[in-house]
């Protein structure tokens, strides 16, 4: 069997016409203007074309589409939210794949506090699935910046991570079961609620981060957990990264797995935020790095503010934390998270950005990030690195925004010179070139260097077994297979 990508040719009108029969022909965007939206990608890195954008309601539009698409050996693009970072919800540019986007299935289907599940479809904003479970005195534990927007397709499809992972896991560690439309638009209804099954292939985890390649998510069981009783915040300063690594295992051994939330942040992160936002320095003094952490648990609001209060004194005597400041409030706590989410997105604000989403072993996370600096102070000194992130999973988003002054396109085309060393130095240090944003378009051709032939055949080879005809979002994640 041919294992090359097939080159996609444009769907005939007569194809386009049937596509749209069965959305519905108000749901069948051809026009430019229509299918702006799902072209492109906030981050402006990828633009693409499509002959037609599909918005099926249902899992059986979703299943007569790629049952049509089979047939006719058209192209399909998966798009739920439209946030995520590597390109893989993006139609390259030749415009002949059709963007199926998942975002009309946005029902939950139901919900149920005694098993501590939901099941939500795809196009489910993440955001709606938090406040459904809170509605029960549940918790979805998911939280990430693009949380108003993104959805539970996408969330799934990329295995996504955020701020929540140290406590609860990514993506992954939140599904029980799945509904999937096969390439050639056979329904897998598995979506269990079963906390024990162990019979056979734990299928659902090949579609889960496999980002629309191997079939189309449509609809999950969720695991809920139980809403904490209490919350703390606190940002602390410290000297440098080890210190950070330190606090971690000092407010781990006081509260497990109650620290929900580790991130890391040089003192340039809160200069960018504190620029472009009106959120103002927390302490009166400037530290190289800050951490801002959460613990949550308890039995009553406020009983965890004496276990904080004693991680953060035992820091400050043990020469760990230099300073902190703890959220007097529910509402300065959520300020504090919101300082940190805008991070992601006052970037933009400073010109071209380098970025990078890897992972290393917890403990050498000050290891990358010494390295990176020193290997960045020689190939660009002007360059303003920032490395932050999520430093209680060694997920460090090191980016590398551009010089003052320089020009956005000049410094972009510096992008190998200066992302080549952070990825040697993640390599060498055990780590992984993506965290928790996928593979997509962006980082396909590393495949073959961070995995080996019979790993790298394995996915090729259940590329092929999944879709034969190679019409789930060709060109993403894996590399054409020449053998
Ligand atoms: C974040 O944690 O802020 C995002 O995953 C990083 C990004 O947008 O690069
Ligand atoms: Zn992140």
């Amino acid at each position: 069997m041919d294992k090359k990508p097939s080159q996609p040719s444009a769907p005939s009108a007569q194809t386009l016409a049937r596509f749209a029969e069965i959305t519905g022909a108000q749901y069948a965007l051809t026009s430019p203007e229509d299918m702006s939206g799902y072209l492109s990608e906030w981050r402006d890195k990828f633009t693409g074309n499509a002959a037609m954008v599909l918005r099926p309601a249902n899992t059986t539009h979703v299943s007569e589409i790629l049952k049509l698409a089979n047939e006719t050996n058209t192209k399909i693009v998966p798009q739920a939210g439209n946030t995520g970072l590597v390109g893989a919800q993006i139609p390259f540019e030749t415009g002949h794949e059709v963007v199926l986007s998942l975002s009309r299935l946005n029902k939950i289907r139901d919900i149920d506090a005694l098993d501590n599940t939901m099941i939500a479809e795809a196009g489910c904003i993440l955001q709606k699935v938090q406040e459904a479970a809170s509605d029960v005195e549940r918790l979805y534990p998911m939280r990430i910046g693009s949380q108003g927007t993104c959805q539970i397709g996408g969330n799934l499809g990329s295995n996504a991570g955020g701020i929540a992972t140290l406590a609860y896991g990514n993506a992954r560690d939140l599904v029980l079961g799945l509904e999937v439309v096969l390439a050639d638009g056979r329904i897998w209804n598995g979506l269990n609620r079963l906390r024990k099954n162990n019979t056979g292939y734990d299928l659902k985890n090949l579609f889960i981060g496999a980002e629309g390649t191997l079939g189309v998510i449509t609809a999950a069981a969720l695991k809920l957990y139980p809403k904490p009783m209490d919350r703390q915040v606190a940002i602390a300063g410290l000297a440098d990264t080890n210190a950070a690594i330190t606090l971690l295992a000092l407010a781990r051994s006081r509260m497990g797995n109650g620290v929900s939330g580790f991130e890391l942040l040089p003192r340039f992160g809160i200069e960018m935020v504190a620029k472009h936002t009106d959120f103002r320095d927390p302490m009166e003094t400037a530290y190289p790095w800050y951490v801002l952490f959460e613990i949550t648990g308890g039995n009553a609001p406020d009983s965890l503010r004496p276990v904080i209060t004693e991680i953060l004194e035992q820091a400050f005597t043990q020469g760990i934390v230099e300073d902190a400041a703890l959220a007097a409030s529910e509402a300065q706590a959520d300020r504090f998270w919101l300082m940190r989410e805008q991070l992601t997105e006052v970037q933009k604000h400073e010109g071209g950005s380098v970025k990078h989403d890897v992972s290393v072993p917890v403990s050498s996370v000050p290891d990358l990030i010494s390295r990176g600096l020193k290997v960045l102070e020689q190939i660009m000194p002007e360059c303003r690195p920032l490395p932050y992130g999520h430093a209680g999973d060694g997920n460090i988003h090191f980016n590398i925004t551009q010089p003052e002054g320089m020009d956005k396109q000049a410094f972009l085309d510096r992008w190998d010179d200066l992302s080549e060393p952070i990825i040697d130095i993640t390599l060498d240090l055990g780590g992984s070139i993506s965290a928790e944003h996928g593979i997509g378009r962006l980082k396909r051709d590393m495949m073959p260097r961070i995995k080996s032939p019979v790993e790298l055949n394995m996915m090729q080879d259940l590329k092929v077994l999944f879709d034969p005809n190679n019409i789930l979002n060709p060109g993403k994640v894996l590399p054409a297979r020449h053998d």
